[in-house]
Protein backbone atom coordinates (compact mmCIF):
# COMPACT_ATOMS: atom_id res chain seq x y z
CA UNK A 1 0.00 0.00 0.00
CA UNK A 2 1.36 3.10 -0.91
CA UNK A 3 1.71 5.57 2.02
CA UNK A 4 -0.61 8.88 0.23
CA UNK A 5 -3.28 7.85 -2.41
CA UNK A 6 -4.81 10.05 -4.56
CA UNK A 7 -7.93 8.75 -5.79
CA UNK A 8 -9.87 10.25 -8.41
CA UNK A 9 -9.85 14.06 -6.82
CA UNK A 10 -11.94 16.80 -8.97
CA UNK A 11 -12.51 20.22 -8.01
CA UNK A 12 -15.01 22.60 -9.10
CA UNK A 13 -15.74 26.26 -8.54
CA UNK A 14 -18.82 28.01 -9.33
CA UNK A 15 -20.25 25.28 -11.34
CA UNK A 16 -18.49 25.74 -14.34
CA UNK A 17 -14.45 26.39 -13.22
CA UNK A 18 -13.04 22.96 -13.28
CA UNK A 19 -9.51 23.66 -11.49
CA UNK A 20 -9.04 19.35 -10.94
CA UNK A 21 -9.99 16.95 -13.11
CA UNK A 22 -10.08 12.97 -11.39
CA UNK A 23 -6.14 13.94 -10.28
CA UNK A 24 -5.00 10.01 -9.64
CA UNK A 25 -1.11 9.32 -7.97
CA UNK A 26 0.68 7.60 -5.09
CA UNK A 27 3.46 9.10 -2.35
CA UNK A 28 5.22 6.12 -0.81
CA UNK A 29 7.03 6.72 2.18
CA UNK A 30 9.81 9.26 2.52
CA UNK A 31 9.14 10.18 -1.40
CA UNK A 32 9.44 13.60 -2.90
CA UNK A 33 6.98 14.28 -5.72
CA UNK A 34 6.89 17.28 -8.06
CA UNK A 35 3.54 19.12 -9.45
CA UNK A 36 4.64 21.09 -12.28
CA UNK A 37 2.55 23.34 -14.43
CA UNK A 38 1.90 27.05 -15.05
CA UNK A 39 -0.30 29.58 -13.61
CA UNK A 40 -3.98 28.61 -13.21
CA UNK A 41 -2.90 24.90 -13.75
CA UNK A 42 -4.93 24.06 -10.35
CA UNK A 43 -1.23 23.18 -8.68
CA UNK A 44 -2.33 25.43 -5.42
CA UNK A 45 -5.78 23.36 -5.51
CA UNK A 46 -4.29 20.50 -5.02
CA UNK A 47 -2.15 21.51 -1.94
CA UNK A 48 -5.08 22.89 -0.25
CA UNK A 49 -7.54 19.68 -0.77
CA UNK A 50 -4.26 17.45 0.23
CA UNK A 51 -3.90 19.56 3.59
CA UNK A 52 -7.36 19.73 3.95
CA UNK A 53 -7.71 23.05 3.62
CA UNK A 54 -10.75 22.51 1.12
CA UNK A 55 -13.02 20.01 0.23
CA UNK A 56 -12.75 18.54 -3.21
CA UNK A 57 -16.08 18.14 -4.85
CA UNK A 58 -15.23 14.57 -5.53
CA UNK A 59 -12.39 11.70 -5.10
CA UNK A 60 -10.73 9.83 -2.49
CA UNK A 61 -7.43 10.61 -0.14
CA UNK A 62 -5.93 7.93 1.74
CA UNK A 63 -2.47 8.67 4.68
CA UNK A 64 -1.50 5.47 5.72
CA UNK A 65 -4.08 3.83 5.65
CA UNK A 66 -6.21 6.83 7.18
CA UNK A 67 -9.27 8.73 5.03
CA UNK A 68 -9.38 12.65 5.39
CA UNK A 69 -13.44 12.68 4.92
CA UNK A 70 -14.21 14.99 2.62
CA UNK A 71 -17.97 15.65 3.27
CA UNK A 72 -17.27 16.34 7.16
CA UNK A 73 -14.50 18.50 6.07
CA UNK A 74 -13.76 17.88 9.71
CA UNK A 75 -9.86 16.40 10.09
CA UNK A 76 -9.17 13.41 12.32
CA UNK A 77 -6.56 15.15 14.40
CA UNK A 78 -4.00 12.26 13.67
CA UNK A 79 -4.28 13.26 9.72
CA UNK A 80 -3.66 17.38 10.69
CA UNK A 81 -0.51 16.10 12.59
CA UNK A 82 0.83 13.91 9.63
CA UNK A 83 0.69 16.74 7.22
CA UNK A 84 1.59 20.11 6.70
CA UNK A 85 2.33 22.93 4.65
CA UNK A 86 4.89 25.81 3.10
CA UNK A 87 3.70 28.75 1.40
CA UNK A 88 4.98 30.55 -0.95
CA UNK A 89 4.91 33.67 0.43
CA UNK A 90 6.88 33.41 3.89
CA UNK A 91 6.02 37.11 4.96
CA UNK A 92 1.96 36.34 4.93
CA UNK A 93 2.20 33.32 6.14
CA UNK A 94 3.74 34.47 9.29
CA UNK A 95 1.87 36.54 12.09
CA UNK A 96 3.85 40.15 12.32
CA UNK A 97 3.35 40.06 15.73
CA UNK A 98 4.94 37.37 16.96
CA UNK A 99 8.29 36.65 17.54
CA UNK A 100 9.81 33.77 15.95
CA UNK A 101 10.28 31.33 19.06
CA UNK A 102 5.77 31.87 19.23
CA UNK A 103 5.55 31.20 15.89
CA UNK A 104 7.15 28.21 16.31
CA UNK A 105 5.72 26.43 19.12
CA UNK A 106 2.11 27.63 18.00
CA UNK A 107 1.31 23.80 15.85
CA UNK A 108 2.97 22.23 19.05
CA UNK A 109 0.89 24.11 21.49
CA UNK A 110 -1.81 21.74 20.41
CA UNK A 111 -0.21 18.89 21.61
CA UNK A 112 0.70 19.74 24.38
CA UNK A 113 1.35 15.76 25.64
CA UNK A 114 3.82 15.18 22.72
CA UNK A 115 7.33 15.05 23.08
CA UNK A 116 9.26 15.22 19.07
CA UNK A 117 11.75 12.40 19.17
CA UNK A 118 14.22 15.98 17.74
CA UNK A 119 14.20 17.13 21.27
CA UNK A 120 15.16 15.28 24.76
CA UNK A 121 12.89 17.46 26.56
CA UNK A 122 11.04 14.15 28.36
CA UNK A 123 11.78 15.68 32.20
CA UNK A 124 11.80 19.46 31.34
CA UNK A 125 9.75 21.74 32.91
CA UNK A 126 7.20 23.70 30.41
CA UNK A 127 9.22 26.63 29.69
CA UNK A 128 12.49 24.95 29.40
CA UNK A 129 10.89 22.42 27.33
CA UNK A 130 9.61 24.87 24.53
CA UNK A 131 13.14 26.73 24.86
CA UNK A 132 14.49 23.39 23.98
CA UNK A 133 12.51 22.63 21.26
CA UNK A 134 12.67 26.18 19.62
CA UNK A 135 16.63 26.32 19.59
CA UNK A 136 16.72 22.57 17.91
CA UNK A 137 14.09 23.66 15.80
CA UNK A 138 16.06 26.55 14.79
CA UNK A 139 19.21 24.43 14.61
CA UNK A 140 17.61 22.15 12.26
CA UNK A 141 16.51 24.69 9.30
CA UNK A 142 20.19 26.44 9.99
CA UNK A 143 19.53 29.33 11.72
CA UNK A 144 20.73 31.25 15.31
CA UNK A 145 19.40 30.71 18.42
CA UNK A 146 19.18 34.34 18.55
CA UNK A 147 16.73 34.67 16.68
CA UNK A 148 13.92 33.00 18.72
CA UNK A 149 13.72 37.05 19.94
CA UNK A 150 13.18 38.03 16.60
CA UNK A 151 9.83 39.24 14.57
CA UNK A 152 9.17 38.72 11.06
CA UNK A 153 10.09 41.65 9.72
CA UNK A 154 13.38 41.54 11.33
CA UNK A 155 14.38 38.67 8.82
CA UNK A 156 15.35 38.44 5.19
CA UNK A 157 12.74 36.38 2.87
CA UNK A 158 15.36 33.28 3.33
CA UNK A 159 15.07 33.59 6.91
CA UNK A 160 11.61 34.08 7.21
CA UNK A 161 11.02 30.92 4.72
CA UNK A 162 13.18 28.81 7.23
CA UNK A 163 11.32 29.74 9.89
CA UNK A 164 8.28 28.62 8.10
CA UNK A 165 9.76 25.38 7.63
CA UNK A 166 10.75 25.41 11.43
CA UNK A 167 6.80 25.46 11.95
CA UNK A 168 5.78 22.90 9.57
CA UNK A 169 8.42 20.27 10.86
CA UNK A 170 7.80 21.13 14.74
CA UNK A 171 5.37 18.31 14.34
CA UNK A 172 7.14 15.49 12.37
CA UNK A 173 4.86 15.39 9.76
CA UNK A 174 5.17 12.57 7.50
CA UNK A 175 3.97 14.54 4.27
CA UNK A 176 5.31 17.96 3.88
CA UNK A 177 3.42 20.01 1.27
CA UNK A 178 5.07 23.01 -0.10
CA UNK A 179 3.21 25.24 -2.59
CA UNK A 180 6.01 27.24 -4.51
CA UNK A 181 7.70 27.96 -1.03
CA UNK A 182 11.00 29.12 -3.20
CA UNK A 183 9.26 31.70 -5.84
CA UNK A 184 9.09 34.59 -4.14
CA UNK A 185 13.34 34.33 -2.95
CA UNK A 186 15.84 35.25 -5.30
CA UNK A 187 18.25 32.14 -6.98
CA UNK A 188 20.86 32.05 -4.08
CA UNK A 189 18.37 31.36 -1.70
CA UNK A 190 15.91 29.20 -3.92
CA UNK A 191 18.90 26.86 -3.30
CA UNK A 192 19.66 26.47 -0.54
CA UNK A 193 16.08 26.37 0.52
CA UNK A 194 15.80 23.21 -2.00
CA UNK A 195 19.26 21.81 -0.16
CA UNK A 196 17.28 22.63 3.26
CA UNK A 197 13.64 20.60 2.41
CA UNK A 198 16.41 17.72 0.73
CA UNK A 199 18.57 17.39 3.39
CA UNK A 200 15.22 17.42 6.32
CA UNK A 201 13.38 15.01 3.99
CA UNK A 202 16.43 12.67 4.05
CA UNK A 203 16.90 12.36 8.06
CA UNK A 204 13.44 12.37 8.86
CA UNK A 205 12.35 10.34 6.03
CA UNK A 206 9.23 12.82 5.04
CA UNK A 207 6.98 12.60 1.62
CA UNK A 208 7.25 15.50 -0.07
CA UNK A 209 5.02 16.99 -2.42
CA UNK A 210 6.56 20.05 -4.10
CA UNK A 211 4.80 21.92 -5.85
CA UNK A 212 6.06 24.90 -8.94
CA UNK A 213 5.83 25.90 -12.40
CA UNK A 214 9.92 26.30 -12.21
CA UNK A 215 11.09 22.95 -13.77
CA UNK A 216 14.61 23.09 -12.84
CA UNK A 217 13.43 23.08 -8.58
CA UNK A 218 11.41 20.51 -9.50
CA UNK A 219 14.16 18.04 -11.56
CA UNK A 220 16.45 19.15 -8.21
CA UNK A 221 14.51 17.88 -5.58
CA UNK A 222 12.12 15.82 -7.00
CA UNK A 223 12.25 11.47 -7.51
CA UNK A 224 9.18 11.73 -9.76
CA UNK A 225 7.31 14.59 -11.42
CA UNK A 226 3.42 15.00 -12.34
CA UNK A 227 2.30 17.36 -14.91
CA UNK A 228 -0.96 19.82 -14.50
CA UNK A 229 -2.20 21.31 -17.62
CA UNK A 230 -5.66 23.02 -17.14
CA UNK A 231 -6.09 20.78 -14.08
CA UNK A 232 -5.81 17.84 -15.91
CA UNK A 233 -2.72 15.21 -15.10
CA UNK A 234 -1.25 15.22 -18.38
CA UNK A 235 2.46 13.65 -17.78
CA UNK A 236 3.74 11.69 -14.90
CA UNK A 237 7.68 9.97 -15.52
CA UNK A 238 10.98 9.75 -13.16
CA UNK A 239 12.91 12.51 -12.73
CA UNK A 240 16.04 10.72 -14.97
CA UNK A 241 12.85 10.40 -17.97
CA UNK A 242 12.37 14.24 -17.92
CA UNK A 243 14.48 14.58 -21.61
CA UNK A 244 12.71 11.48 -22.78
CA UNK A 245 11.18 11.42 -26.52
CA UNK A 246 7.67 10.28 -24.57
CA UNK A 247 7.63 13.44 -23.24
CA UNK A 248 4.12 15.27 -23.24
CA UNK A 249 4.21 17.84 -25.76
CA UNK A 250 3.27 20.59 -22.99
CA UNK A 251 6.23 18.93 -20.46
CA UNK A 252 8.65 19.77 -23.69
CA UNK A 253 7.36 23.39 -23.74
CA UNK A 254 8.05 23.74 -19.98
CA UNK A 255 11.35 22.19 -20.43
CA UNK A 256 11.98 24.64 -23.58
CA UNK A 257 10.77 27.53 -21.94
CA UNK A 258 12.85 26.93 -18.84
CA UNK A 259 15.86 26.01 -21.39
CA UNK A 260 17.34 23.65 -19.09
CA UNK A 261 17.79 21.38 -22.16
N1 LIG B 1 -11.64 30.09 -4.48
C1 LIG B 1 -11.75 30.04 -5.81
N2 LIG B 1 -12.88 30.42 -6.45
C2 LIG B 1 -12.98 30.35 -7.79
N3 LIG B 1 -12.02 29.90 -8.61
C3 LIG B 1 -10.87 29.50 -8.04
C4 LIG B 1 -10.66 29.55 -6.62
N4 LIG B 1 -9.41 29.09 -6.36
C5 LIG B 1 -8.86 28.76 -7.54
N5 LIG B 1 -9.73 29.00 -8.55
C6 LIG B 1 -9.48 28.75 -9.99
O1 LIG B 1 -8.97 27.43 -10.12
C7 LIG B 1 -7.95 27.38 -11.12
C8 LIG B 1 -6.69 26.81 -10.50
O2 LIG B 1 -6.16 27.72 -9.54
P1 LIG B 1 -4.88 27.40 -8.66
O3 LIG B 1 -4.71 28.50 -7.69
O4 LIG B 1 -4.99 26.03 -8.14
O5 LIG B 1 -3.71 27.46 -9.76
P2 LIG B 1 -2.13 27.37 -9.57
O6 LIG B 1 -1.65 26.29 -10.48
O7 LIG B 1 -1.79 27.26 -8.14
O8 LIG B 1 -1.64 28.79 -10.15
P3 LIG B 1 -0.40 29.71 -9.70
O9 LIG B 1 0.83 29.10 -10.33
O10 LIG B 1 -0.71 31.04 -10.31
O11 LIG B 1 -0.33 29.74 -8.21
C9 LIG B 1 -7.81 28.80 -11.65
O12 LIG B 1 -8.59 28.90 -12.82
C10 LIG B 1 -8.38 29.65 -10.54
O13 LIG B 1 -8.93 30.84 -11.05
MG1 LIG C 1 -0.68 28.47 -6.81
Amino acid sequence: MSYVEIGNISRTYNKNVHALKEISFTIQEGESIGILGESGSGKSTLAKIITGIEPATSGTITLDGESLNQKKRKLISSYRKKVQMIFQDATSALNPRLRVEQSIMEPLSNYPDINPSYSDVSSFSKKRREQQIVRDLLKMVGLKEEMALMYPDQLSGGQKQRVGIARAISLEPSLLVCDEPTASLDVTVQKQILDLLKALQNQHNMSILFISHDVRAVYYLCSRIIVLKNGEMVDTFKRDELYDEARHPYTKSLIQAASVS
